[in-house]
C-alpha cells in the first residue's frame, strides 16, 4: 500500500491567506460553533440549510428514518428548476450569465438566467404538450456537454420527470440497459459531438440502443449537422421547443419525489441506478457549494466534469445554479488542440474557481509547466479536486503552478451515492494538507472503523463510514431496495459504508485511500471489475477473465485483464485477439472501460473454493512480488501466461 506510506510522510500544512479569510462565506469565528452544533444536532443544522431553498409548501417533518430509507423535509413542496431559475429573476441575477458554453472549436454561447429560463420553459412546455411527459415518468438524456443538456435536465425537473443522464461515452448496450432499467419514455440526444476535432456520431448509438427499448416513445434529437435525417419516432429538439411559450409555471414537487437516477458501478452484476430525491438533494448541494466553493456573486465557476457524472449534476447544474452563479461548461478535450487548452479557457473567461480531477492535474503536470505559464490566470482564487485521492506531488503542483500559492485547494471527497460533498476543507477556515480531504462538512458524521465497526485510533487504517443520515443521500437503488441495503447498510450495523479505506491523523484529518472492494477508479470514475469481466466472457474466444486495477501514475488505476482463451491450442495471432478483446469491451461498455493491457493466460490463481485471488493478480499486474498469504491457492502456478 505505497499510497498510504506517501501520505503518512506528508506533514506540510497550508493556512488560507488573510485576504481570503477576510471575505470567506463561513468565518473562522463561526466555524467551531457551527461545526459543534451540527455534530450535536445534524437534523437541526440541515433544517437551517433547507431555509436557503425556496419552498412552495413548508415541510411538516424534517426527518424520517426507517433504516436504510431516509425521508427529509416530509410534506414539503418545491421545484428544483424554480430554485435554479425563477427565483433569480426577481433580483439582478436575472441578467447575469447562468451558463457560458465553449465548444472545442472555440465557439462560445452565453446565456443569462432570463435566457436560460425561457429555454427551459419552452422545452418543459414541449415535453408536456408534444411528448406527453408527466410527473413520475423517466427520461434519458444522452447528450454532449452543451447548454441544451442543462436545459433538458432543468425542464425535466420543472415538470417532475425524473431524468437519467447517461454519459455520452457509453456504448449502445450500456445505454439500452440503463434506458430499460428505468423504463424511460423519452430519450434526449444529439446527432453528434466533437472530440479532438472529429465529429462523433451519437445518434447511431442511440438508434441501436432504442431498437431494443420497447418503452421508448420518442427520441428527441438536437441536430447540429444539417445533413442529419430523422425518421420514425425521432423529432428534432429545435422543432418541438421553437414555437413554445417562453413561460411555464413550475410544478410543486414533493420533497421526496425522485429528481434523478444516475448509474454507478458496484462489485457485482449490473450498474446500480442510484436514486436521488428533490428537497434533501437540493439542500445538500446548495449548502456545500456555498461553503466549499465560497461562492460570491461575481465568481466565474468552472467544473470540468461532464453532466454524465454526479459531479456534473451537483456542481455544474443544481448546486451552482441554485446559488445564482455563472457556470462555465466546455464541450471538448481539455488538452486539445494544444496542451494548454484548459489554462487558455480559464484565463480567457476569467475563471475564479476551477474544479477538476487529479487525473487531469497529473496529465497537465506531465505536459510541463510552460503551458500554464503562458496564461496569467490572475482571476483564479480557489481550486478544487474530486474523484480519487490526489497525490501530494500533484497537489503541490496545482497549488504552486496553477494557484501561484494564493488559492486554497479544496480536495473534496464524496460519491454518486452521497449526492454532495462530504469531506472537504472549508476554505478560509480549515488549513489544508496535501493529499488529505481534511474534515467532514458540518452535519456529516464521518468516521473510520475497524472490521468490527469500532472507531479506529489516530493513523490506524480502516473503513470509512457515515454515522448519521444526511439530506442528499441516495434513497435507494432503483428497483432493488435489497441491494441498496446489502451494498451500504449491512457491513456495519447502523452505519453507511462507503466502500473506501481511510485513516485519520492525530489532528482528525481524513486521508482517503480509495476503494476496498472489487471496484476500480479510472480517471476519477468507478468501474465494476465484474462488468468488464462479463463483457470479456461474452466474447466468443474467451473462456474466463479476471480484471484488476493496479495503480497508474496518470489515471489513478489502469485496467488490466487476465484472460483465458477458449481454444488455446489453435491460437495463432495473439495480438489480433488482444485488439479484438479491447474493441469488444469498448463496444459493450464504452471506451472508458477499454482494458489498457490484456494478459492471455492458461491459469488464474484461485482459492480451493474457486474464488479468483485478485490481490495476487493485482500485485502481479503492478510488477510486485506477492507477499501475504497464498496458502489457500489451489493452483501453485500464479499465472501461466501464454506469451
Ligand atoms: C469514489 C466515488 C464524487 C464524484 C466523482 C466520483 C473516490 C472521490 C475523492 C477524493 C479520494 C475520492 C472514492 C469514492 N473519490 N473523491 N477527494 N479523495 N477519493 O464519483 O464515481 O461515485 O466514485 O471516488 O473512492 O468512493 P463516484
Amino acid at each position: 500500500m505505497s499510497q498510504i506510506e506517501t501520505v503518512l510522510k506528508e506533514t506540510r500544512e497550508f493556512a488560507p491567506s488573510q485576504e481570503f479569510v477576510a471575505r470567506a462565506n463561513l468565518q473562522p469565528s463561526e466555524y467551531q460553533r457551527v461545526f459543534a452544533e451540527a455534530a450535536r444536532n445534524p437534523i437541526q443544522f440541515w433544517e437551517g440549510a433547507a431555509r436557503n431553498i425556496d419552498w412552495f409548501q413548508p415541510w411538516q417533518k424534517t426527518f424520517e428514518w426507517k433504516e436504510p430509507h431516509a425521508k427529509w423535509f416530509v410534506g414539503g413542496q418545491l421545484n428544483a428548476s424554480y430554485n435554479c431559475l425563477d427565483r433569480h429573476l426577481k433580483t439582478d441575477t436575472k441578467n447575469k450569465l447562468a451558463l457560458i458554453w465553449e465548444g472545442e472549436d472555440g465557439h462560445t454561447t452565453r446565456l443569462t438566467y432570463q435566457e436560460l429560463f425561457e429555454r427551459v420553459c419552452q422545452l418543459a412546455n414541449a415535453m408536456e404538450s408534444k411528448l406527453d411527459l408527466r410527473a413520475g415518468d423517466f427520461a434519458a438524456i444522452y447528450m454532449p456537454l452543451v447548454p441544451e443538456a442543462v436545459v433538458t435536465m432543468l425542464a425535466c425537473a420543472r415538470i417532475g420527470v425524473t431524468h437519467s443522464v447517461i454519459f455520452a461515452g457509453f456504448s449502445a448496450h450500456a445505454v439500452r440497459d440503463r434506458i430499460n432499467d428505468a423504463r424511460c419514455k423519452v430519450v434526449f440526444t444529439a446527432d453528434e459531438t466533437y472530440r479532438k476535432g472529429q465529429p462523433l456520431n451519437l445518434i447511431s448509438i442511440v438508434r441501436q440502443a432504442v431498437a431494443e427499448c420497447p418503452g421508448v416513445q420518442h427520441t428527441v434529437v438536437l441536430t447540429r449537422n444539417a445533413s442529419t435525417h430523422l425518421s420514425g419516432r425521432e423529432v428534432a429538439y429545435q422543432a418541438i421547443s421553437e414555437a413554445q411559450p417562453k413561460t411555464h409555471t413550475a410544478k410543486p414537487i414533493d420533497a421526496e419525489h425522485p429528481l434523478f437516477v444516475l448509474y454507478t458501478s458496484g462489485t457485482t452484476g449490473k450498474p446500480k441506478g442510484i436514486l436521488h430525491t428533490t428537497g434533501g438533494y437540493l439542500t445538500g448541494v446548495n449548502q456545500t457549494a456555498r461553503w466549499v466553493f465560497d461562492l460570491k456573486p461575481n465568481d466565474i465557476y468552472w467544473c470540468t466534469a461532464d453532466i454524465g457524472w454526479i459531479t456534473g449534476h451537483s456542481y455544474v447544474v443544481y448546486g451552482i445554479l441554485s446559488l445564482g452563479m455563472t457556470s462555465l461548461i466546455y464541450e471538448g478535450v481539455l488538452n486539445h488542440p494544444h496542451p494548454g487548452r484548459i489554462w487558455e479557457i480559464a484565463d480567457r473567461h476569467k475563471v475564479t474557481i476551477l474544479y477538476t480531477a487529479p487525473t487531469a492535474i497529473r496529465s497537465f503536470m506531465r505536459a510541463g509547466e510552460e503551458h500554464p505559464n503562458k496564461y496569467p490566470m490572475a482571476s483564479l482564487r480557489l481550486l478544487g479536486t474530486v474523484g480519487e485521492p490526489i497525490n501530494p506531488e500533484a497537489w503541490i503542483w496545482y497549488q504552486q503552478t496553477i494557484g501561484k500559492g494564493r488559492c486554497p485547494i479544496v480536495d473534496t471527497w464524496w460519491q454518486t451515492e452521497t449526492g454532495g460533498i462530504m469531506i472537504s476543507p472549508i476554505p478560509g477556515v480549515v488549513p489544508t494538507k496535501p493529499g488529505s480531504a481534511t474534515k467532514p462538512f458540518p452535519g456529516i458524521l464521518a468516521d473510520i472503523v475497524d472490521e468490527n465497526g469500532k472507531s479506529c485510533g489516530p493513523n490506524e487504517g480502516g473503513y470509512l463510514v457515515i454515522k448519521h443520515p444526511w439530506p442528499s443521500m441516495a434513497r435507494t437503488i432503483l428497483g432493488d431496495p435489497d441491494r441498496f441495503r446489502d451494498a451500504y447498510w449491512t457491513r456495519f450495523p447502523g452505519m453507511y459504508f462507503t466502500g473506501d479505506g481511510a485513516h485519520k491523523d492525530a489532528q482528525g484529518y481524513f486521508w482517503i485511500k480509495g476503494r476496498v472492494d472489487d471496484v476500480i477508479n479510472v480517471s476519477g470514475h468507478r468501474l465494476g471489475t465484474m462488468e468488464i469481466e462479463s463483457a470479456l466472457v461474452s466474447h466468443p474466444s474467451v473462456a474466463e477473465a479476471a480484471v484488476v486495477g493496479p495503480p497508474d501514475e496518470l489515471k489513478g488505476q489502469s485496467i488490466v485483464a487476465f484472460v483465458i482463451p477458449k481454444d488455446i491450442a489453435n491460437l495463432t495471432d495473439l495480438s489480433a485477439l488482444e485488439q479484438s478483446l479491447k474493441r469488444h469491451v469498448a463496444n459493450e461498455i464504452g471506451a472508458i472501460a477499454r482494458p489498457d493491457r490484456i494478459l492471455l493466460t492458461r491459469t488464474l490463481p484461485k482459492t480451493r473454493s474457486g474464488k479468483i485471488m485478485r490481490r495476487l493478480l493485482k500485485d502481479f499486474a503492478a510488477g510486485k512480488t506477492t507477499s501475504g498469504d497464498t496458502t489457500t491457492l489451489e493452483n501453485p502456478n500464479l499465472v501461466d501466461l501464454i506469451k
